[in-house]
């Protein structure tokens, strides 16, 4: 075998032997790169007679000829190699089911939001939507909360890395009961005209649902959870009002008449009195027990003058019950956590 055959062997096997084409490409430049070894051949025949140049050059490029043969022929392979592969990785069963496109649903919470605004919007009330990230005004002063009230301390209400006007940090809402007077200021702002020109003002009666934030997280309470504000102020609502509507209301959200409610002694610092919501079914798999469902209360003198309104003209009531308590009872959950992990399967049920 000559030096030029084993040249072209050597440069065969060498193809062979890469596996990719970034391989290959510096394979080809050991042998027909600039200082390749065919390039180095040609140069080696400088010493040569013409008549040797003649039969030595043909022969080198019978050579080289080979060498780009052979290097063509791996290019190929290789690339027919990958195609084959990403065929096989893309390739599609057309003979499987196809996928079914699923409907949506509301959430069980979304539900009872929207059952509760119904219900509410039957006996007259206005559905108010406020931020859930507030100021501390809103969220407790106005609320007639001291100073140093432990609602406002870090183990138990969020604050955002931010400072409002006062220079305290904005909080996640760890009540909806921020609307009252929110809604409030807003309900006086837009009556003020008539007012001021011997009419009176109409009575403040709506529901402000949405979600609250609380340092809180087990079985029966999340960070992010659910309140549905209330209030009802005029010049002559009493808690006779609250006890009839509150009545009313969960006797209608849980279809059941004989529904007991009880108004169990308790404090706000922004209602005064103050009482607790406790409800009792007859019949059903709860039946018997007593169970909370709301916050309730006639609102502090403080908080009707907080709304630009004068505490002595103006009372009425305000309660704030938890719609995610009020899904578990009518639903029979017992996880509050089920409610926001998303998993279908849970979510299916209420469909
Ligand atoms: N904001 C109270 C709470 O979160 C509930 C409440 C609202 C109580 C309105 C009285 C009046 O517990």
């Amino acid at each position: 075998m000559n030096d030029l055959d084993s040249l072209v062997d050597g440069a065969k096997a060498a193809f062979a032997q890469a596996a990719t084409p970034a391989e290959l490409e510096n394979a080809k430049a050991v042998y027909l790169g600039k200082a390749g070894r065919i390039t180095e051949l040609m140069k080696g025949m400088a010493q040569l007679s013409v008549e040797e140049k003649k039969t030595r050059g043909a022969a080198i490029n019978v050579a080289k000829q080979a060498v780009e043969a052979a290097l063509q022929a791996r290019r190929q392979a290789l690339s027919d190699a990958e195609l084959e592969q990403q065929l096989k990785a893309e390739s599609l069963d057309v003979t499987l089911p196809g996928r079914r496109r699923q409907a949506g649903g509301l959430h069980p919470v979304s539900r009872t939001l929207e059952r509760i605004e119904q219900i509410f919007a039957s006996m007259g009330f206005d559905v108010a939507d406020g931020p859930e990230i507030e100021t501390d005004w809103h969220s407790f002063t106005s609320l007639n909360n001291p100073p140093n009230h432990p609602a406002r301390s870090m183990q138990d209400t969020f604050y955002v890395d931010m400072k409002g006007a006062d220079g305290i940090p904005f909080n996640l809402r760890p009540h909806t009961s921020p609307m009252q007077v929110r809604y409030a200021q807003q309900h006086v702002a837009r009556h003020k005209a008539a007012v001021e020109a011997g009419g009176a003002m109409p009575e403040i009666r709506v529901i402000a649902p949405g979600r609250t934030y609380r340092v809180d997280s087990d079985a029966t309470h999340s960070p992010m959870f659910h309140q549905c504000e209330g209030l009802w102020l005029g010049e002559n609502v009493s808690f006779k009002d609250l006890k009839v509507v509150f009545t009313d209301f969960c006797r209608t959200f849980f279809e059941s008449d004989d529904l007991v409610l009880r108004f169990r002694p308790s404090f706000f610092p922004f209602t005064e009195p103050s009482a607790e919501i406790d409800i009792q079914f007859q019949s059903g798999p709860l039946a018997g027990r007593w169970l909370e469902v709301a916050g309730s209360g006639q609102v502090h003198p403080n908080v009707v003058r907080n709304m630009g309104l004068d505490p002595e003209r103006y009372i009425g009531f305000a309660f704030g019950m938890g719609p995610d308590r009020l899904t578990m009872l009518r639903y029979g959950v017992n996880d509050l956590r089920l409610f926001f992990d998303g998993d279908i399967r849970f979510l299916r049920q209420f469909q």
